[in-house]
């Protein structure tokens, strides 16, 4: 049975916003405009999800300037280019500060559109309409926005928080297999790092979520969200605990880079870089042998990675050594406490990381 939709706050004082969760969302209107200001919107999408997505949002918000911006699809797309053709959207649109975006898409429209928004006019709303499970999940909430460079990914951008989230599940009907176990990575890594009954709970419910029950999708939707919530609010700027929702991040990207980005996606980098850290998390006697199998089996059955491409020992260290959390030349890496408590740590035996890379990178 479908729930009912939900909603939870974001607890950032004035900017505090709302995030529904639910089926059917983008149809409704009340629920949109009630964290949406009054002037001209601009809908930033991209070439798969406009045709699927975009007619329900215009029944929805009928009689109200609505412009359209459809961007190519893909990662290669997200640059300072297709980024300069959503302010020529925003110019030809007259969008002043009484209007905003909406960013109906997975992260790659939520990010430029949210980087768009950050700084048309010095900074316009944007409310995030996130299509895939990772998407509903983990970027369309927190506020961070960018696009890449050549020299790295999302090496341009800027924090900026939307004034709503709109998670409609019933977009995730349309959603590639691969994508949303790539999604699941990220469920995964909230229970691993911020509690532990969550992870007994995706243990059980694996199946459900996979086979896309919209009771365990909605279930999975907002206890992600609401430990992204808890984290955000303590540490938006990720000066401290923000950090921890790389859990997987430094060897997933890793991982990336060497086999070119594209041929992994992301989620599937990140459940092999938890596998990773729940190793490393072993070998410095944090975790039992027993926890790191668990996190492998529950990667494995959810369709993921457990095997890491061979990519060298020396390759792995050169590349987690480019990491955005590197401090003063040393790689900090979030591991695990035990299972359900993440830790950012720069001061790890290094011998640890060692024998896991070459035991599983080398
Ligand atoms: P994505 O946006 O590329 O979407 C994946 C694919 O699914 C695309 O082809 C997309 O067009 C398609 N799609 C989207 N919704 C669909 C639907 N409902 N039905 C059918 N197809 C659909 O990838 P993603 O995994 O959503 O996001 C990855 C991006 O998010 C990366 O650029 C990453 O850097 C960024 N990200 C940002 C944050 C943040 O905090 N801002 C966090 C994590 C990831
Ligand atoms: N995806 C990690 C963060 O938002 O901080």
């Amino acid at each position: 049975m479908t729930p009912a939709p939900r909603t939870l706050s974001i607890d950032l004082g004035d900017r505090r916003y709302p995030i529904h969760i639910g089926a059917g969302l983008l149809g409704d209107r009340a629920r949109l405009e009630a964290s949406l200001p009054a002037g001209p919107l601009l809908v930033v999408s991209n070439t798969t999800v406009a045709p699927r997505y975009l007619p329900a949002l215009r029944t929805a918000l009928a009689g109200r300037v609505l412009a359209e911006c459809v961007l190519p699809d893909g990662e290669r797309h997200k640059t300072l280019a297709t980024l300069a053709s959503v302010y020529d959207a925003l110019a030809a649109a007259r969008i002043a500060r009484d209007g905003a975006i909406l960013a109906l898409g997975g992260g790659v429209v939520g990010d430029i559109a949210g980087f768009a928004a950050a700084t048309w006019q010095r900074g316009i709303a944007v409310a995030q309409l996130p299509t895939t499970l990772l998407a509903q999940v983990d970027s369309s909430v927190g506020g961070k926005t960018a696009v890449n460079h050549p020299a790295g990914k999302n090496l341009i951008g800027a924090f900026h928080q939307p004034s709503v989230v709109v998670a409609d599940l019933d977009t995730l009907a349309t959603l590639p297999d691969r994508e949303l176990r790539a999604g699941l990575a990220e469920v995964i890594k909230y229970g691993l790092v911020r509690d532990a009954s969550f992870l007994d709970w995706l243990e059980r419910s694996l199946e459900r979520l996979l086979a896309r029950d919209a009771a365990a999708l909605a279930e999975a939707v907002e206890r992600s969200c609401r430990i992204k919530a808890e984290i955000v609010a303590l540490d938006e700027r990720e000066s401290g605990p923000r950090a921890l929702l790389n859990l997987g991040h430094t060897f997933g990207h890793a991982i990336e880079a060497a086999t070119g980005f594209g041929e992994w996606l992301h989620g599937e980098a990140v459940a092999m870089g938890l596998v990773l850290a729940a190793a490393t998390s072993e070998r410095l006697g944090w975790l039992a042998a027993a926890d790191t199998a668990r996190v492998r089996e529950l990667v494995r059955r959810a369709g993921l990675p457990v095997a890491a491409p061979r990519i060298g020992v020396t390759r792995a260290r050169e590349l987690m050594a480019l990491d955005k959390k590197v401090r003063a030349g040393q790689v900090r890496l979030v591991l695990l406490r035990r299972l359900g408590e993440g830790v950012v740590s720069a001061d790890y035996d290094r011998g640890a990381l060692e024998s896991v890379l070459a035991a599983e990178l080398g």
